[in-house]
This record gives structure tokens, sequence and C-alpha cells, in this order.
């Protein structure tokens, strides 16, 4: 697998930031600054070739759009999806949740094209809307699906706050939330353990967009830096950072800017999403 480039991520993660400045501050849904997003990462994959398409939908009395990029090739019948929420909350502009996931998988879909991987399985990504307001985009997207379609993708792998300023190195776990995979989760970890990193297992249930995904009966997995929890001072002495702070004091905040994120962490995720889709779907 490719090493993804750090200073890439965090480009996208400054461009990110521009637009919610120059947008009122945030990325939300229902706000212009959350469909310059999308138009933004989808002329990035249309220029690398990606079949790129937006799906609308209504909430809360506005639209939204999931933006979803198909790398042409692989196995119609084996589709391996990587998805994160491009959506911020009103109160700022979303740079760690969800700016991170958001543009590490961008930068890893990107790779696809520049290393020229060939994968036996096919390749989707997701970028979802209104995530926020109750994980609205994904649920929309999978109930679009035919079941025909929604049984084509064996593996969904979310991420969802990646650069956490305090971070944290969660996997989540197979066992802890329905239509966990064990080989995702592993896969996942042996990332961790090649760049030796110690991972812990989280159940984080329902709070992300890969919970339409496991109600399908998708296997399902991710990682997480960590939100408004409170690092412990055991968590601190293996990965570094400040016992008794939360892994980011600026969740949901409008101090959610480009400073608000770990570069390492930033870097490591990035690099295991990267590990997990070649190894997965080769
Ligand atoms: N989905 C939550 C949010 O966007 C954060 C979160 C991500 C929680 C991953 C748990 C696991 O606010
Ligand atoms: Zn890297
Ligand atoms: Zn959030
Ligand atoms: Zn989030």
């Amino acid at each position: 697998a490719p090493n993804i480039s750090v200073a890439a991520v965090q480009a996208d993660l400054n461009q990110l930031q521009s637009i919610a400045t120059a947008n009122g501050g945030n990325r939300a849904h229902g706000r212009p600054g959350y469909l310059a997003s999308v138009n933004w990462v989808k002329s990035k994959l249309d220029a690398a070739g990606f079949v790129t398409r937006v799906q609308s939908f209504t909430n809360g009395g506005a639209t939204g759009y999931n933006l979803i990029a198909d790398w042409p090739g692989g196995d119609p019948n084996d589709i391996v999806m990587l998805g994160s929420h491009l959506d911020s909350v009103t109160a700022g502009p979303g740079i760690n949740d969800n700016g991170s996931g958001s543009a590490s998988n961008l930068e890893v879909a990107l790779a696809v094209k520049a290393t020229g991987f060939k994968p036996t399985k096919h390749l989707r990504f997701g970028w979802w809307g209104a995530e926020e307001r109750g994980l609205i985009g994904s649920t929309f997207y999978v109930n679009s699906l035919p079941a025909a379609e929604k049984s084509k993708i064996k593996a969904y792998l979310n991420f969802d706050m990646t650069g956490s300023p305090n971070p944290g190195y969660f996997v989540y776990s197979a066992s802890g939330q329905p239509s966990g995979s064990l080989k995702l989760q592993q896969t996942l970890q042996a990332g961790f353990t090649a760049l030796n990193v110690q991972t812990e297992l989280t159940s984080v249930g329902g709070r992300s967009d890969h919970a339409a995904f496991a109600r399908a009966g998708i296997p399902i997995g991710g990682t997480f830096t960590g939100a408004e929890g409170t690092k412990t001072s055991a968590q601190a002495a293996k990965w570094g950072g400040t016992a008794g702070q939360a892994y980011d004091r600026c969740y949901h905040r409008s101090c959610d800017t480009t400073a608000n994120i770990n570069a390492t962490a930033l870097d490591r995720n990035a690099d295991v999403i990267a590990h997990a889709l070649w190894t997965t779907a080769a």
C-alpha cells in the first residue's frame, strides 16, 4: 500500500477551511459551504478518472447531497466501500469532524489512480451529507439501493475523526457493534502494528455512518481518534498527549479548525486506510 502524504491531506483540510471561511464559517447541511465542499471533492475525483455522482435528498427543509465515486473496474459483484461524512455542524468548519476522514479518503482514492493499483474488487467511495443531523445521507444512500445492489457491497469502512488533537488510536470493535467484521478489524489493527502504534478497540455503536450499512447486514469497520471522551493516564502513557483532557476539546465547536489537528494521527490513519483498502481489495 502507498504511504499517503500527510502534506496532501493537510492541503485538502486547508481547502475545506477556506470553503468554510468563505461561507459563513461552516460546511453544514443546508448551508452553502456544504455544497461547495461536495463540488470541490468531486472536481478532484473527476480529474483523476473516477465516475462520480451526486445524490440529493431532503432534510429539515433543505436539500442535502451525497457524493459517490466509483473507480472503474474490478469485480462488480464484490465491492469494497470507504466512506466519511463531509458535513460539519453549524458551529464551525468541522476540520477534524470530519474534514479529516473526508480528506484522507480523498487522498487514498487519488492514490489508487497515482499508483496504478489494479484491484480485484470494485472500489467505491462515499462522502455523506447531513451526518450531523442524524446519519441522514448515509441512511438515504443505503435505503436507495435495491437489495441486489446492497448485497454486492461486501465491506464498508468508515472514517469519522482521524486527526484529533489529543489522539487515541481506536479501531471499531467487531464484537462491539452490529455487523462488525473481525476481518476488517484485524486488517486495520495490522495497519497500525506496521506503524508500531498500539490500538484499542472501541464500540462506536450507532454514532456514525457505518450504522446504516450495518443495519443492512454489510460487514463494517473503521478507525477513530476520539471526540469528547477523556484520555486516561494509561492512554497518555502509550500514545502521548494529555491525560485528563478530551481527545478533541473543540469537538462540535467553532475552534474545530485546521489548528485542531494532530498531524501524526492524521498521517497514521491515512496510511492505515490505504493499507486496509489495498489489503481488502487486492
Ligand atoms: N459521529 C460523531 C460526530 O460526527 C463522532 C463520532 C465518530 C463518534 C466516530 C463515535 C465514532 O459527531
Ligand atoms: Zn503517510
Ligand atoms: Zn460531529
Ligand atoms: Zn463526525
